[in-house]
């Protein structure tokens, strides 16, 4: 087995009406506790690098790290760019060895986004890769740039047929209500998803695999576990997990999570640095953290995206 694009695994999804986790990787121990979950639920799996990811390990780490897991595992894994910004970004990924990557032009004017999306999949189709797009905008963080609620739209269903057509890309992420990050919503306010979006986006592209970003949880098991040991994180909140089920039920093929790895890793560190003062050993803490991340995952794959025994 080699890594894998995300072509098979959507149109089985789509079908299966369940959905892929695509989960950001930073280092060894978030890669390893992600796949010892797929493995042990016989998962596909998305693993995910954003560009502040890359620069943050280099270029060559996290995709040796990735193939160290397709060995190990044995398991159809796709290694995807998120949240690719330039041209020049997704074809170095792609030369790289990724098997997808996502141009994310949503916060340019239509045309825009239509004819860099369009160069993108023309170099990444030429090599063997696959390409997500996005047509509307998230609130919430990525790379340090904040996009505010005011400032974030829904996707407008009436565009998804001309801009998937024109820039022959693989799949589609929309917004509709998601945010990146562990702040989503307004405490005391009922989240909810725009489904009637989804829907209407589906029926324009029936079969056409849908990408959620944005759709952390926010376990406030992590979050008490942070607030516990030292940490201030009051009024995080995340997307219900019932309805990221609903939507992998429906169109969604690929649902994005990030922000629930990090708190699990955080809330454990924070909590054994706490209960042993004297240990300066940096296994003794990422051991745990590694496994709570493997617990997460398996929770996520098995109860929410329903792609256990899915590989
Ligand atoms: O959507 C953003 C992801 O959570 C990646 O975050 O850009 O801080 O690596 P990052
Ligand atoms: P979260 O911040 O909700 O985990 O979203 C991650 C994401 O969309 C990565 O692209
Ligand atoms: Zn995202």
């Amino acid at each position: 087995m080699s890594i894998v694009t995300s072509q098979e695994m959507f149109a089985k999804a789509y079908a299966g009406g369940y959905a892929i986790g695509a989960f950001n990787v930073n280092n060894m121990e978030i890669i390893q506790g992600i796949t010892e979950a797929a493995k042990e639920c016989n998962a596909p799996v998305i693993l995910q690098v954003s560009s502040g990811a890359r620069k943050y390990a280099n270029r060559t780490y996290l995709v040796k790290l990735v193939e160290a897991a397709v060995i190990e595992t044995g398991l159809p894994i796709c290694l995807h760019l998120d949240h690719g910004d330039s041209f020049e970004l997704c074809k170095a990924c792609v030369d790289d060895g990724f098997s997808s990557v996502m141009i994310d032009a949503s916060s340019k004017p239509f045309e825009e986004n239509v004819a860099l999306t369009r160069q993108v999949v023309e170099y990444a189709h030429a090599h063997g890769a696959v390409v997500e797009a996005e047509l509307g905008t998230l609130a919430g963080i990525e790379d340090d740039v904040k996009v505010k609620a005011e400032d974030s739209s829904y996707t407008r269903p009436e565009d998804v047929q001309e801009f998937v057509e024109r820039t022959g890309c693989d799949s589609l992420a929309i917004a509709i209500g998601t945010s990146h990050g562990a702040y989503k919503f307004k405490p005391g306010t009922k989240p909810q998803l725009r489904f009637d979006i989804l829907e209407e986006v589906s029926e324009r592209l029936p079969g056409f695999p849908i990408v959620l970003h944005g759709s952390s949880s926010v376990p406030q098991e992590y979050v008490q576990m942070i607030n516990a040991f030292g940490g201030d994180m009051p009024g995080a909140i995340g997307v219900p997990e019932d309805q990221l089920r609903q939507a992998a039920r429906l169109a969604v093929c690929k649902i994005n999570i990030d922000s629930d790895l990090r708190l699990a890793m955080t809330g454990t560190i924070r909590k054994y640095l706490a209960e042993h003062p004297a240990e300066f050993d940096p296994r003794k803490y990422l051991g745990p953290a590694r496994e709570n991340i493997k617990q997460l995952v398996k929770h996520k794959i098995v109860d929410v995206l329903g792609c256990d025994g899915k590989a």
